[in-house]
């Protein structure tokens, strides 16, 4: 298939390397069926959506078979789409239909673990002790106590009995939920399995693969203790970048970059052939150096930059995290990607009012948006930043996150609310159900102001200035240098690239905007507190 090689953030060079990436949340973006949850028809009927935004690319969440224990980051069948959400006819033309509109596919492979309910775990757990079937997973004899003090990302023991009928069951490790039983990646057959999955999907014409948990998949041997078992994992905490986290025996271990030279390979046959297919890690590693590791020339094409999304609403914060990214991923030839949202996080408006208010929070958030929006590499946007949607306050008795469910704290069901797309009641045009009903995750009564069709007659709206900037980012940034000055006076950050100037206030007071021609800017009034203003230098 040929796709309209139409320019994105870069002048040359494959098309993955400047885009501007959108990760939809398979259910709750579109829902075309009226069951309340998104689906893959849905998914295409909005993707004009998307094109009149002016992404690149599409990064679909997993929509695998699966009993949805972590809405399918927990799969049961790799290739097969869960009849929730369509089926395989509903994945291929999804793809089909993006490419016809200039936009790239990007899936979610999930290799760490399988669902529990995974024909091999099934296998597993009816063969018993000591049967290869257990041999793919870690299955250890039965122990009156866990077989290591592993605790699971999701809270609670990462150990779990075996349901096996038994009196005395074997354990098994699972880092997440204990629906989610980890793999052993030291048996072949784990290896072999993955390759041909990422030949299956991209038999059908995907792009590239988001890696879930690329950090995790190989394990110190002998699985020893963790000498520090109560330190949040990756991720779950805000001060991972400066914490040591070389001796974490689950994380970020040597072995898991023979994995990825190996899919490397896969993925350059293909591109060989055709369009040019990549893969990102989501690698929650500790400090840019180790990140770096992930995007050598024989294993990932992109990393995601969390430490981006990790920093303070600091000029120098921001600062020191653009200058150590572009430093680390310079050193292995790589591109960098940045991001501010996911479906794991607080969504960055709400972080960002924290100690502020609302509107400030919001200001801010599009400025960093702005910001990032201005650096070399691939920028990833979340389903519904584009509309300023705050984290949504969703009430116990709604809350579906297993870490909810693990440890009583709140959870991230909050960045995960279904999207308003028009209309005074939800379910607001995000499906066909009647009004007044509710998709899985309630929308709030505020989101009817924040719907698409709301935001598409309003100038002044944030979805208006994410088309203005990316249309910014299409035209300015082919023409201007990779290499980037960053410079902090006070409060105000300035990143340069030529004669691009991009200027971001994190203070309390209005500056100067540089001067020359303003091509883009966060806010009403350039130079302005919480605003990042683009300006070509005169
Ligand atoms: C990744 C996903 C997250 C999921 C976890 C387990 O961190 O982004 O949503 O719960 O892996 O698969």
């Amino acid at each position: 298939m040929v796709l309209d090689r139409s320019k994105n953030g870069s002048a040359d060079g494959p098309w993955w390397r400047d885009a501007t990436v959108y990760q939809v949340y398979v259910r709750s973006f579109a829902d075309a069926d009226g069951d309340g949850v998104g689906d893959l028809p849905g998914i295409t009927a909005r993707l004009p959506h998307l094109a009149d935004l002016g992404v690149d690319a599409v990064w679909l969440t997993p929509f695998y078979r699966s009993p949805q224990h972590d809405h399918g980051y927990d799969v049961a069948d790799y290739r097969d789409v869960d009849p929730l959400f369509g089926d395989l006819g509903d994945a291929e033309r999804l793809v089909e239909a993006a490419h016809g509109l200039g936009l790239r596919v990007i899936v979610d492979l999930v290799p760490n673990h399988t669902s529990s309910e995974h024909a091999w775990f099934r296998a597993a757990v009816e063969a018993g002790p000591g049967s290869p079937e257990r041999a793919r997973y870690h299955f250890r004899p039965p122990s009156p106590e866990p077989p290591n003090n592993w605790r699971s990302v999701f809270g609670g023991s990462a150990w779990t009995r075996v349901d096996d009928g038994s009196e005395d069951p074997e354990w098994y490790l699972h880092l997440f939920d204990s629906t989610q039983p980890d793999l052993d990646w030291q048996h072949p057959e784990v290896g072999d399995m993955f390759v041909d999955v990422l030949r299956f999907w991209l038999d059908r014409g995907v792009d590239g693969f988001r890696v879930d948990v690329a950090h995790g998949l190989v394990k110190a041997p002998g699985l020893p203790d963790h000498d520090d078992p109560d330190l949040p994992p990756p991720g779950r905490d805000d001060s991972m970048v400066a914490r040591d986290r070389a001796d974490e025996p689950m994380w970020d271990q040597p072995g898991v970059h023979e994995v990825y030279r190996r899919w490397h390979d896969v993925l350059a046959a293909y591109s060989a052939q055709g369009a040019e297919r990549m893969m990102v890690a989501e690698a929650w590693t500790p400090d840019a150096e180790s990140m770096s590791r992930y995007v050598r020339a024989d294993e990932f094409q992109q990393a995601f930059n969390f430490a981006w999304l990790l920093a303070p609403w600091s000029a120098s914060a921001f600062a020191g995290v653009v200058a150590d990214t572009l430093e680390a991923v310079g050193r292995v030839d790589a591109s960098a990607t940045w991001v501010l949202s996911n479906h794991d996080v607080v969504r960055h408006p709400t972080r960002y009012a924290a100690g502020a208010t609302p509107e400030r929070g919001l200001a801010r958030a599009r400025a960093a948006t702005l910001t990032m929006l201005a650096l070399p590499g691939s920028a990833y946007l979340y389903q519904g930043e584009e509309l300023g949607l705050p984290e949504a306050d969703v009430a116990p008795e709604h809350r579906t996150d297993p870490s909810w469910f693990r440890t009583g704290e709140v959870g991230r069901d909050g960045c995960r609310v279904p999207l308003p797309w028009e209309g005074d009641e939800p379910p607001y045009g995000f499906g066909p159900a009647p009004a007044g009903s509710q998709p899985w995750l309630p929308q709030p009564a505020e989101w009817a102001s924040l719907s698409v069709a709301v935001q598409q007659a309003d100038d002044d709206s944030t979805l208006a200035f994410y088309r203005r900037a990316l249309a910014a980012r299409r035209e300015v940034l082919p023409g201007v240098p990779r290499e980037v000055t960053v410079e902090v006076d006070g409060d105000v950050l300035v990143l340069r690239r030529g004669d691009l100037v991009c200027q971001l206030n994190c203070g309390e007071s209005a500056v100067e905007p540089p001067s020359g021609e303003v091509l883009a800017c966060s806010g009403p009034v350039p130079g302005a507190a919480d605003t990042a203003t683009w300006v070509r230098a005169g």
